[in-house]
């Protein structure tokens, strides 16, 4: 996720600004910059050396012009555009007297870069942030503020901005939507950061920006003003956490940060991917419309978290296209002669875009003809370069080892692609994929009412304290659900945890349940509910403790559990991205119940790049 900061007035700007974005490495970067005002000019440097990148631009800033009292800098997580130099912030206007930084995705990047061309305008990254530097070249006749003032309406998407102009040497203006700004005063100082870890240290006199509203920041001193104008006073933040806890937004360890940032996972992935006439376009796929319809078999190779996403895509895609679809685990495809050829669609999913198995598997399909493409969250990762195509998660860095926030977008991210094909082969058509994606667009909300009952989970958790085996059934698209919650749970409560088809049941796992087994059963309302429903009589009669995702005021499912986790009902494809959530509160209370480290749990390691 991009990390912002600019600061004003301080003897030494880019001593705050480097120390800054130390502060924001936490958050995972690939590429770094700064940009000062010098006199009527500005100096700038950027730096594209992966997690070395704040360390390097150290060594550049040597050559910082002295004097000068303004500057702002950036890390990118890069979304739009691979991480290179160029691509890296802040980005200058035409004149080279306008440098800009910006956390978040301008959706409608594609239209306004179309207009500034037209009107001359050389952009000189492939970035959806440089627009907005662009638009305000045009827009400064009566200054940056009321430049910044003018253009906030015309964007579309998030962002948190912070901008600086050669002809205002002391002056930084913040603006922000969907994304967080905080301003900073201290002694003669005026400081901005995208977060509150990048502050802490120099001040505690922080206060928020809310959305649509322009900040004026200067030395000593912060000024709020509406787009309109009219001067607001912002709300100041008490902030008693330490630069740990800072970097966690005061949750207790990043697993429980990132839960919470699923919905805006979500709907970042969702972003920017419809045009006005409705048609669905994934921009950075690379694969030309004619490859895409020539496509007669889907083959998906994962790991992990990673390929039970894959299962939930295999019922849309199959439901959707009518496209054959295999799922394998990728360290099993690689070594069983599978049979592919020019006409199969071979998709890796892989957040970190790195693990060798996923990675050997593709270069295999590839090897085979097959055109190669792969789900990641990581810019221009090894798997993003060597595939023909690249979907991207825009789910900002994960940092627990077991996933959770990725997972979400992992299949939300294959939905799109499924009802992309589907779009394309002509086998939905217009209104439906039309319909399916408002439903998609509904998730972030949904998530969010989910994660909001995270006390109910917690009882029921500690109403399970103390058993040791448990079993996750589903059918359809509960099945990945089921094994997905049991991966969690193993993970990081290191509790026995199984996950099945509940039609399998009856072929063995059944002679496991006894008294004091928990059967944590995912049966919200599908053409299999009836079904899954006798399952759960079938392990209720053996003593098991039954633990049901069941959809809001479903009472005839409630009657048959101990324990119910309710879900705000979903489109039964969609399902997974919302039933999944109650399973991960559920494995993470019970994790901390036991005292165990959620974020690295034992023998477990967040990128697998050995076999
Ligand atoms: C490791 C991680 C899992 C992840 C899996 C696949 O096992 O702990 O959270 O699902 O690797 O990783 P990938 O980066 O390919 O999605």
């Amino acid at each position: 996720m991009c990390g912002v900061i600019g600061a004003t007035g301080a003897q030494d700007p880019l001593e705050i600004i480097l120390e800054g974005l130390h502060r924001l490495e936490y958050r995972g970067y690939d590429s770094a910059g700064v940009a000062l005002v010098e006199g009527d000019r500005l100096w700038r440097v950027r730096e594209a050396d992966g997690t070395r990148s704040v360390a390097a631009l150290e060594v550049l800033a040597r050559g910082a012009p002295a004097g000068s009292r303004t500057g702002i800098g950036h890390t990118r997580w890069a979304t739009h555009g691979r991480p290179s130099p160029e691509n890296a912030h802040p980005h200058f206007d035409c004149t080279g007297g306008l440098a800009l930084v910006h956390n978040g995705i301008i959706e409608n990047h594609a239209e306004l870069s179309a207009g500034l061309v037209e009107r001359g305008h050389t952009l000189a990254s492939e970035t959806d942030s440089e627009v907005l530097v662009h638009l305000l070249e045009e827009e400064l006749d009566q200054g940056l503020v009321e430049a910044v003032r003018r253009c906030l309406p015309r964007l579309r998407g998030s962002f948190s901005v912070a901008v600086v102009h050669a002809g205002e040497p002391e002056l930084i203006v913040g603006a922000r939507r969907a994304t967080p700004l905080v301003l900073g005063v201290a002694d003669g100082e005026g400081l901005v950061a995208s977060d509150i870890p990048a502050l802490l240290g120099r001040t505690r006199r922080l206060f928020a920006l809310a959305d649509d509203e322009v900040a004026e920041v200067r030395p000593g001193e912060v000024r709020v003003t509406t787009v309109e104008g009219r001067v607001v006073e912002p709300t100041a933040l008490t902030v008693e956490w330490d630069l740990e806890a800072a970097q966690k937004a005061g949750c207790d360890d990043f697993m429980s940060k990132e839960m919470g940032e699923q919905p805006k996972a979500v709907a970042d992935t969702l972003l920017d991917r419809r045009k006005a006439d409705g048609t669905l376009v994934l921009d950075e796929l690379r694969l030309r419309v004619e490859e895409l319809a020539a496509v007669d078999k889907v083959v998906i190779v994962a790991c992990g978290s990673s390929y039970h996403a894959a299962l939930v895509a295999k019922y849309a895609l199959e439901h959707w296209t009518r496209l054959p679809t295999e799922v394998d685990i990728a360290s099993e495809f690689r070594y069983r002669d599978p049979v592919l050829d020019g006409r199969t669609l071979a998709v890796g999913v892989s957040q970190s875009g790195e693990t060798l198995d996923t990675l050997q598997a593709l270069r295999e399909a590839k090897r085979q003809g097959a055109k190669a493409m792969v789900v990641s969250n990581v810019v221009d990762s090894s798997m993003a370069r060597e595939a023909d195509g690249v979907l991207y998660t825009r789910a900002g860095p994960e940092i627990g080892v077991a996933s959770t926030k990725c997972h979400l977008a992992q299949i939300v991210a294959l939905e799109l692609l499924a009802l992309t094909l589907a779009q394309h082969r002509g086998t939905r058509g217009r209104p439906e994929v039309t319909e399916l994606f408002e439903r998609l667009s509904e998730l972030p909300g949904k998530v969010a009412e989910t994660l909001g009952r995270r006390k109910e989970v917690d009882q029921v958790a500690d109403a399970l304290a103390g058993a040791r085996d448990f079993f996750f059934l589903g059918r359809h698209v509960g099945f990945p659900v089921a094994l997905e919650g049991a991966l969690k749970l193993k993970e990081i409560s290191y509790l026995r945890a199984e996950g099945y088809p509940a039609g399998e049941l009856k072929h063995g796992p059944i002679a496991l349940i006894e008294p004091g087994t928990v059967v944590v059963a995912v049966a919200t309302r599908n053409p299999l509910w009836e079904k899954m429903l006798s399952n759960v009589e079938e392990v209720r009669s053996r003593g098991a403790t039954v633990v049901l995702v069941a959809d809001d005021g479903d009472e005839e499912t409630a009657r048959r559990a101990d324990h119910v986790l309710w879900v705000p009902p979903v489109e039964p494809l969609l399902s997974p991205v919302v039933n999944v959530v109650p399973l991960q509160l559920l494995a993470y209370r019970l994790a901390r119940a036991l005292g165990h480290d959620v974020d690295r749990p034992r023998n477990l390691a967040k990128t697998v790049t050995v076999e």
